[in-house]
């Protein structure tokens, strides 16, 4: 078995004026950082973020326009000719099929099929990375490599952001 990191942040919240669902202050700027890519630079040759809702760095898809996305469309079914494109991916998917409904009017999740759609647009020995509320399996050509466990305000619960990387 390869050894697993695991780390804890204790980030503050986002605030009512964000974007629906989005991340703790300072989640993508110290991802990014993790990985080594300048936030500073645009990132759009080599990170791409899938459901990406509000946020700021690399390229970005989402079902829907209203959310300065770079490519609208479906996250469990992209492009033939993105395979083996980026250095790191990024999800941040609605946990469940009705919260994807009910917040975003958005359709089914199928975790299988959007964590493979990940993992093909990704180099062989680039990054997964999948924000969620509990821990998700590893994909089967990847190896897990990295948990981050985020704490936000009090009495909310924590999340879990599972880093594989591709064979
Ligand atoms: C939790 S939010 C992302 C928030 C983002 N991380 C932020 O900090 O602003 C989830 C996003 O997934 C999008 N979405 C839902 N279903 C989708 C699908 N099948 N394909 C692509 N995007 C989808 C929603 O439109 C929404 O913007």
């Amino acid at each position: 078995m390869n050894d697993v990191t695991n780390l804890v942040w204790i980030l503050p919240d986002s605030r009512p004026e964000h974007y629906p669902g989005s991340w703790p202050l300072e989640f993508e700027e110290r991802l990014l950082e993790l990985y080594n890519f300048d936030y500073h630079k645009d990132l759009k040759d080599d990170v791409v973020q899938l459901f990406s809702g509000g946020v700021q760095y690399g390229f970005k898809v989402d079902l829907f326009n209203d959310s300065h996305n770079d490519y609208k469309g479906d996250a469990h079914s992209l492009p033939k000719e993105w395979t083996d494109q980026w250095k790191m991916c990024i999800l941040d998917p609605p946990y469940t099929s009705n919260w994807s409904r009910v917040l975003y009017g958005a359709s089914e999740l199928l975790y299988s099929k959007y964590i493979s759609e990940a993992v093909r647009i990704v180099k062989p020995g680039g990054f997964i990375a999948c924000y969620h509320w509990s821990m998700v399996p590893t994909p089967d050509t990847c190896i897990l490599t990295r948990r981050i466990f985020i704490g936000r305000d009090y009495f909310k619960k924590l999340r879990i952001c599972m880093i594989f990387q591709k064979r």
